[in-house]
Parts: C-alpha cells; sequence; structure tokens
C-alpha cells in the first residue's frame, strides 16, 4: 500500500512518524474516515467540513486547504488502485517534547492511507448485525473526533468477545450512539435517532440519510431512545462511512425483526447506494 505522511507518498512500510507525535503521547489529534465506493469518494466535502470544525475545537490549525486534502484522497484512490473501501486520516497537533498545554513550534502531523473493504455488497447488509450494549465511558465532547479511542476500543472488543458486530453506548438507560456508528430505530414509516450534541458524533451518514429521505415517504423524528425502546422497535439499523446504512437483527440476545433485514434498512441502503455511486 502506497501511504501519505507529510507531504510524502510512500510505501506503508517506509512510513514513520515520531514517537514525541503529540497524538501518540496525549491523543492530541483529531481523524476522518471517507467511503470510497465505485473508485469514487463519498461526502469527502462534509467529511472535510466535519474535520475543520473538530480541530477548531480543539484550537488546532489546519495548515493545508479542503482541496489540498480532496487532492491526496484523490491521489491515494489512483496509487492503490482502490475501488471499494475507506480513506482514513488523522491530523495531530504535531511533535513536541512531552507537556500537556500546547506547544509553540511544533508543525502538525498528517496521515492517511486507504483501506480496502467490501462497501456496496458487503455480505453483513444481507444478514443483518448483532449488537450488544455496553455503558458508555466516554469524555464530555464526543462531537469532536478526536483519536482518543480508549472507550470505543473496549466496547468493540467487548462486542467482538460476545460475538456482535457492534456496540451501541448506553448511558442513563438511553442509547448514545454505537462505537463507530450513529443508532437508528424504525417504527413504521418513522426514522427515529437522536439530537446533535456534545454527547454524539455528528455523523456524515446521518446527515446524508435525512438528505436522502427528502424523496421518500419517511419521516425524521429527532429524539433520544432508551435500550428497551431499541429491543421493542419494529426495525433498528446503525449509519456510517464504513457500514453505510446497516441492520441490525439482534440486541443483547434479542431478536429484532424475526432475526433478518428489515424494508426499511434495506431501502435505505439501496437509497444510499444510488446517491452515492
Ligand atoms: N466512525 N459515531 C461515532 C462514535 C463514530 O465513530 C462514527 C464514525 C459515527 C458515524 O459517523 P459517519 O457517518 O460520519 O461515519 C458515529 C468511523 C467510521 C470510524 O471511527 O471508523
Amino acid at each position: 500500500r502506497t501511504v501519505y505522511v507529510n507531504g510524502a507518498y510512500l510505501p506503508e512500510e517506509d512510513a514513520k512518524i515520531s514517537i514525541f507525535d503529540r497524538s501518540f503521547i496525549f491523543g492530541d489529534g483529531i481523524y476522518e474516515v471517507s467511503a470510497v465506493i465505485g473508485g469514487k469518494l463519498v461526502d469527502c466535502e462534509a467529511h472535510l467540513a466535519r474535520l475543520e470544525r473538530s480541530c477548531g475545537e480543539i484550537r488546532l490549525a489546519l495548515p493545508w486547504s479542503k482541496a489540498e486534502l480532496v487532492a491526496v484522497h484523490e491521489e491515494l484512490i489512483k496509487r492503490n488502485s482502490l475501488d471499494e473501501g475507506g480513506i482514513y486520516l488523522q491530523v495531530s497537533r504535531g511533535a513536541a517534547d512531552r507537556d500537556f498545554a500546547f506547544p509553540t513550534d511544533a508543525t502538525p502531523t498528517l496521515v492517511m492511507f486507504t483501506q480496502e473493504r467490501n462497501m456496496s455488497s458487503a455480505p453483513a447488509a444481507k444478514t443483518g448485525i448483532k449488537v450488544v450494549s455496553c455503558p458508555d465511558l466516554r469524555w464530555a465532547r464526543r462531537d469532536i473526533k478526536s483519536v482518543n479511542l480508549l472507550g470505543p476500543v473496549l466496547a468493540k472488543q467487548f462486542a467482538a468477545e460476545s460475538g456482535a458486530q457492534e456496540a451501541w453506548l448506553v448511558e442513563d438507560g438511553v442509547v448514545t450512539e454505537g462505537a463507530s456508528s450513529t443508532a437508528w430505530i424504525v417504527k413504521g414509516k418513522t426514522l427515529i435517532s437522536r439530537p446533535l450534541s456534545n454527547k454524539v458524533l455528528p455523523g456524515i451518514t446521518r446527515k446524508a440519510v435525512l438528505a436522502y429521505i427528502g424523496e421518500t415517504d419517511f419521516t425524521f423524528e429527532e429524539r433520544t431512545f432508551t435500550l428497551d425502546e431499541a429491543l421493542d422497535a419494529e426495525e433498528v439499523f446503525i449509519t456510517s462511512a464504513t457500514s453505510l446504512v446497516m441492520p441490525v437483527v439482534q440486541i443483547d440476545g434479542h431478536t429484532i425483526h424475526n432475526g433478518a433485514p428489515g424494508p426499511t434498512a434495506i431501502r435505505l441502503r439501496e437509497i444510499y447506494l444510488d446517491f452515492a455511486k
């Protein structure tokens, strides 16, 4: 694989960053993951807008324009002949001797790489995925896409050990979101997902789905829901740049929609893919 590090395209074995990099030492960095479908970037502008917002919130001045970042995305797709998968981007405050407060002289580090993944015909979309719930142990600014991911790492490991593909993070009985996805439930033609706030990452896929349902008879109800409500829901699904729209057929061992993907999630996935292609 060819990866990108601070202006250079290199074979992954040759890519290096400092052990003093602040994303390594402090988790002082921001990331983005965008999907590539049929060799095309999906919603790259929106991901880069969220990157700018996240960086602004931690006062990290990005030295690259959006156009420059899009160009690196495109170049990586080309150099790796990437048809389906994703692009990971990470920016950190840079390398400096270890000291908590911001360094005065560090230059931000930018790292990007591609990952091949079956997107439009992901086998999991045919069967649906299993979810387990666990307490939400994350910090109070989950709207910032920071590389501090220990909470989600532990939650995903719990899911993996439970034979599930995603963990739903729960706080005071309410589902905040998936460890790396937005959580949705369905009642009739109504799609339910919680309002944006400091408690959740504002999902780009969530936003795209909401834009696309304008042309359908689905309506959106923006509110929190409890885990109990999800267990009783007609359908459940998640959205993210890695899963797109993914039906959920089990939560904590409790079967959803007879254990098969429901028509709403299937339809939304089709609509999403139609627009993405
Ligand atoms: N995760 N919520 C959390 C906590 C996430 O980490 C993500 C994405 C989402 C969905 O956001 P989007 O639709 O913009 O991908 C919601 C990425 C895919 C990841 O960490 O791999």
